[in-house]
C-alpha cells in the first residue's frame, strides 16, 4: 500500500468546493426512482439517464470531487461507445464503485440487517481498480426502532466495514467508510446522537483493531437528525451544532474528510445542513457531500426519461450540485 496516494485522492475527494455524486444505486433502487418518473429501467434509460449526469460539464468539472458507481455502470460505454468512466477521468472527476452487495437479515436480530459481500471482494477490487476506480463505497444499514440497534448489529457491521476498507487499501483503493443510521421512524435528535455516537464509535475500533490507515480513508455518516416521523423536528441549527459535536467527540483527526450522505432529507435541507456545519468552522477535518437523493431528484423529474429535457436534467443536477458545492465552503445563499 502506498498511503501518500492513499492520502492524496482521500484529500481530492473532499477538496473545499467540491464533492461527491453518489450515482450507484442498485437495481431494485434505480427502479423506485424511475418508477416515481415513469420510466422504465432498462439498461438502455439507465445509461442514458446517468451519461445525462457524467457529460454535465459545469458539475462535473467544478463542483464534483468523484462519483460513486454501480458495477453495471463501471461496466457501461455512453452512447457514442466511449465508456463512460472516461467521461468522469475527462470531466476531471475521480471514478469510485459501490462494492458491498447489499443486506442480509441477521440471524437472532429481528428486523436487522447485516450487508455482505466480503468473499472475492479483493479479486473484485483489483479488476475495478483495472478499470479506473481509485475509492469504493460499502454501506451499513443501522436501523432505529423499539428495542434496536441491538450492539449485535453494530458490531458485525462495524466489523464488516473495517475488513471491506482494510481489503481496499490494500489494493490501493480508498474506502469510503458508510455506517448509515436510517432517519426513518419517529425517534427525536438525541436518540439519533446516542445511536450514530455507539456506531461511530464501534466503527473506529474496528478500523484500528484491522490495521486500517485513517489517512487514507474517508467517512461517509449521517447527520444528527431527527427521525422523519417524529412530530419535534430539529433545527437546522441544532443540527449542525450537534452533528458537529458527534463527529468531534467520534472522529480522530487524521481522517482527511467527512461526506454526509442526504438519507432522505430534502434537497434544501441537506444543502443547509452542510453549510451551517462549515460556517461553525475550526473542524479537523473537510466536510462536505456524497449525496445521491438530494443531488438527483431534481434532474431525474426534469429529465422524465426524455431525450429532448436532456439538457434541462442537466441545468437542475448543475444547480444543485452548485449549492451544494458552495455549502461545502459555508458560503450558500438560501
Ligand atoms: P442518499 O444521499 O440518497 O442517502 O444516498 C447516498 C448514498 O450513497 C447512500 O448509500
Amino acid at each position: 500500500m502506498n498511503l501518500a496516494d492513499l492520502n492524496k485522492v482521500a484529500l481530492a475527494m473532499v477538496t473545499p468546493g467540491k464533492g461527491i455524486l453518489a450515482a450507484d444505486e442498485s437495481s431494485g433502487t434505480i427502479k423506485k426512482r424511475f418508477d416515481a418518473i415513469k420510466v422504465e429501467s432498462t439498461e438502455e434509460n439507465r445509461r442514458d439517464y446517468r451519461e445525462m449526469l457524467f457529460r454535465s460539464t459545469e458539475a462535473m468539472s467544478k463542483y464534483v470531487s468523484g462519483v460513486i458507481l454501480y458495477d453495471e455502470t463501471i461496466w457501461q460505454n455512453a452512447k457514442d461507445g466511449t465508456p463512460l468512466v472516461k467521461l468522469i477521468e475527462q470531466s476531471g472527476a475521480i471514478p469510485g464503485i459501490k462494492v458491498d452487495e447489499g443486506t442480509q437479515a441477521l440471524p437472532q436480530c429481528p428486523g436487522e440487517l447485516v450487508t455482505v459481500g466480503l468473499d472475492k471482494l479483493a479479486e473484485r477490487l483489483k479488476k475495478y481498480y483495472e478499470r479506473g476506480a481509485r475509492f469504493a463505497k460499502w454501506r451499513a444499514v443501522i436501523d432505529i426502532g423499539s428495542g434496536i440497534p441491538t450492539m449485535t448489529a453494530i458490531s458485525v457491521n462495524a466489523h464488516a466495514l473495517a475488513r471491506y476498507a482494510a481489503l481496499c487499501q490494500a489494493a490501493q483503493i480508498v474506502p469510503i467508510v458508510e455506517p448509515e443510521v436510517l432517519m426513518d421512524g419517529d425517534h427525536d435528535i438525541d436518540r439519533c446522537y446516542d445511536v450514530t455516537q455507539r456506531v461511530l464509535n464501534k466503527t473506529f475500533q474496528e478500523l484500528r483493531v484491522q490495521r486500517v490507515e485513517l489517512e487514507g480513508m474517508v467517512l461517509k455518516p449521517n447527520m444528527a437528525i431527527s427521525g422523519k416521523k417524529c412530530a419535534k423536528q430539529a433545527s437546522v441549527d441544532e443540527v449542525a451544532e450537534k452533528t458537529v459535536r458527534l463527529l468531534k467527540a467520534c472522529v480522530p483527526a487524521a481522517v482527511p474528510g467527512i461526506a454526509f450522505l442526504s438519507g432522505g432529507q430534502s434537497d434544501e435541507e441537506a444543502t443547509a445542513h452542510l453549510d451551517a456545519m462549515n460556517r461553525i468552522g475550526n473542524l479537523p477535518w473537510k466536510l462536505t457531500f456524497s449525496y445521491g437523493r438530494a443531488l438527483q431528484a431534481a434532474p431525474q423529474k426534469a429529465w422524465s426519461g426524455k431525450a429532448e429535457n436532456v439538457a434541462a436534467g442537466q441545468r437542475a443536477f448543475t444547480h444543485r450540485a452548485r449549492m451544494n458545492a458552495l455549502a461545502s465552503k459555508g458560503e450558500w445563499e438560501t
